[in-house]
């Protein structure tokens, strides 16, 4: 069964004029794009978006990274959405990453990691409605 999940070209990725490679590897792997924007997240935003992680000691440098500059959230759609695209851009940490995934490629440190993916289903759909509204996603329902 098709289902969703939430991926973000984070601002390190796309000051480094990378999201258009990015996306691109995402739609060859088969994910289809329901919806996508560019946006600068605001610190209430990003506050809330990471709220599982407040409590950690990195969560007041990830706030700060995530609105340090424009980002690019895309809801994506395919069978096993979650698992197959963190697969696609492999371990938090780029030295940890397989070869070939998207943080190895791309990402400069634990941190500065170049994307983010939904980690469960249930909160794919809480993080897609972070970004986007019900009619932005019925815009490219096939
Ligand atoms: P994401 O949520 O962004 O897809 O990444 P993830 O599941 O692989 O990693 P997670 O544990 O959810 O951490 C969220 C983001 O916090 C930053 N981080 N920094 N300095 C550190 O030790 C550290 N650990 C995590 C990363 O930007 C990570 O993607
Ligand atoms: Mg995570």
């Amino acid at each position: 069964m098709k289902n969703r999940t939430l991926a973000i070209v984070k601002p390190d990725a796309v000051a480094k004029n990378a999201a258009g490679e990015i996306i691109a590897r995402i739609q060859k792997a088969g994910f289809k794009i329901l919806a996508m924007k560019m946006t600068r997240m605001s610190v209430p935003s990003a506050r809330g978006f990471y709220e599982v992680h407040k409590e950690r000691p990195f969560y007041d440098d990830l706030v700060a990274f995530m609105t340090s500059g424009p980002c690019v959230p895309l809801a994506l759609e395919k069978e096993n959405a979650v698992a197959d695209y963190r697969k696609l851009i492999g371990a938090t940490d780029p030295a940890e990453a397989d070869a070939g995934t998207i943080r190895k490629d791309f990402a400069e440190s634990k941190s500065k990691n170049a994307v983010h993916g939904s980690d469960s289903d249930e909160n794919a759909a809480l993080e897609i409605a972070h970004f986007f509204t019900r009619d932005e996603l019925l815009a490219n329902k096939g």
